[in-house]
């Protein structure tokens, strides 16, 4: 049978299909197949000399491959190279690692350009920097350099010219050949690739950005990156419905996927890990957009803190991102509705988890909640995913519900089960110490802690209870269920 002269792939998980479909049989994206003359990566890669495979590295060094008995494996020191930027480095879990690869992804214009020219050339002083710019020309990428501010001094007048002894190439291509050659000309310890959906590989029929494009030139950049130990740096552009476009090719090839979010019409920006061979995942790195560039937001709780006010209806959790803790306000309006079925809006928490933490508090509480519109935002624009949440928005609800303040400086911590038991939540002692840094000095939080002595150590009074209604009395200093309050 003659081969198909054109394969259809799916740009969002790089799965292949003889024919179109609407939806993508592998991941089950809609409208994602594009239509691609037959992929020649395949033969190519068929064809590529031994040599250049691992395998052949070895075949070449004279030894053959073997394997060897664990013992045996020399381990080097991992030397971590300092991106310059505090947050950035938490994030990478403690520094850039040599021939590791990293992606950052993020929307267009979130500022993603901006972070990595910013740490690449705090790096430029320590270490020599390839900075491959393949959307902006040079011309563009010096006139962000003058504008942006040191990373050290944020706020300081420091910027404008490159440092005298600062080793930092740039180069603004998009033919990956010409970018290899580059790379291994300059052996530089650090790369910068922006952003790989830009780079072309010339050899391949599809249009730069298709996923196999992308597949193949992050391929071609790893192998030469991991051989002569240069930690690659690519950034990712982020499709429509929010993921990295050839994510899951990526995602496979690389050591530590960043995801780089914010929102638009605030000028913080979040660094999340969503893998990370070399550290904890789930790490959070906080930033400011400002008129020089990134600056970097060591203390982020008081980001998410609202008010100093208490209101009606508000409540502040502790939040745990990776290893760190944030304090965090969320506030909730249940107002009587006119609609048929209430409305229930959710930002910045999952609307499942507050339909079910609704339904908890009407069954056991007695409260007629169904009745009520409800409306639930997190302060600062912060997702937070965790359960852990779950009592501060119950807190919240029921605050707004009855008109009540929560006494100022209480946090709350806990996670709600059905039967309304309150659960107890990882990391606890951490998120105790955060609200008392932040001078909270009442803290509700599941019972059996064990941790009455270490918080009377942080000067917060530990109000432990086993369900919900225990704890919101407790929190509230009166029995929300109680119709005459
Ligand atoms: P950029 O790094 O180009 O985003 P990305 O590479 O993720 O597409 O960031 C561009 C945005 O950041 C742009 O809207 C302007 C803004 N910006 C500042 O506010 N201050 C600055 O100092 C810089 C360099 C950019
Ligand atoms: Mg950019």
């Amino acid at each position: 049978m003659a081969k198909p002269s054109s394969v259809f792939v799916c740009t969002s998980c790089g799965a292949q299909a003889r024919q179109f479909f609407g939806k993508c049989a592998s991941c089950g994206s809609w409208n994602t197949l594009v239509e691609q003359k037959a992929a020649p990566a395949a033969d190519s890669r068929r064809r590529r000399p031994l040599a250049e495979s691992s395998a052949g590295l070895a075949a070449a060094a004279g030894q053959p491959r073997r394997s060897e008995p664990i013992q045996a494996v020399g381990e080097r020191p991992l030397q971590r190279l300092s991106s310059g930027y505090g947050e950035l480095d938490r994030v990478l879990g403690g520094g850039l690692v040599p021939g590791s690869l990293v992606l950052v992804g993020g929307d267009p214009g979130i500022g993603k350009s901006t972070l990595l020219l910013q740490s690449a050339r705090a790096m430029a002083g320590r270490a020599s920097v390839l900075y491959v710019s393949a959307e902006e020309s040079a011309q563009q990428v010096k006139l962000r350099w003058r504008r942006l501010a040191q990373v050290a001094s944020g706020d300081s007048d420091a910027g404008g010219e490159p440092e005298a002894g600062a080793d930092f190439q740039l180069l603004s291509e998009t033919d990956l050949e010409l970018v290899l050659q580059e790379l291994e000309a300059l052996r530089p310890a650090v790369a910068i690739i922006d952003s790989i959906q830009a780079l072309h590989d010339a050899e391949l029929g599809s249009a730069p950005g298709s996923v196999s494009q992308v597949r193949e030139c992050a391929a071609a950049l790893a192998r030469i990156a991991k051989r002569q130990d240069t930690a690659l740096l690519l950034v990712g552009h982020v499709t429509k419905e929010g993921a990295l476009a050839g994510p899951k090719v990526l995602e496979h090839l690389v050591d530590a996927v960043l995801t780089f979010e914010g929102d638009r019409f605030a000028s913080h920006r979040l660094l999340r890990a969503v893998k990370n061979r070399f550290g904890a995942t789930h790490e959070l790195g906080v930033f400011e957009m400002r008129d020089r560039g990134l600056a970097e937001v060591t203390n982020p709780s008081e980001l998410f803190l609202g008010s100093d006010e208490p209101s009606a209806g508000t409540a502040t959790i502790v939040a745990c991102e990776g290893t760190r803790p944030l304090v965090v306000e969320l506030q909730a309006l249940v107002s009587t509705t006119s609609y048929a079925s209430p409305r229930r809006s959710a930002t910045g928490i999952a609307a499942n988890r507050l339909h079910q933490i609704l339904a908890v508090l009407e069954k056991h509480l007695g409260l007629p909640l169904s009745r009520f519109d409800c409306y639930l935002a997190v302060a600062g624009g912060l997702e937070v995913e965790e359960p852990a949440a779950d009592l501060g928005v119950a807190a919240a609800v029921v605050a707004s519900y009855r008109d009540l303040t929560l006494p100022p400086g209480t946090v709350l911590v806990g996670e709600l089960g059905l039967g309304g038991q309150l659960r107890p939540v990882g990391q606890l002692e951490l998120r105790l110490q955060e609200a008392a840094r932040l001078g909270f000095t009442r803290a509700v939080v599941p019972k059996g802690s064990g941790l009455a002595k270490a918080a009377a150590g942080l000067g917060l009074q530990l109000l432990e209870a086993g369900a919900v209604a225990e704890a919101l009395v407790a929190a509230l200093g009166v029995n929300p269920a109680d119709d005459r309050v």
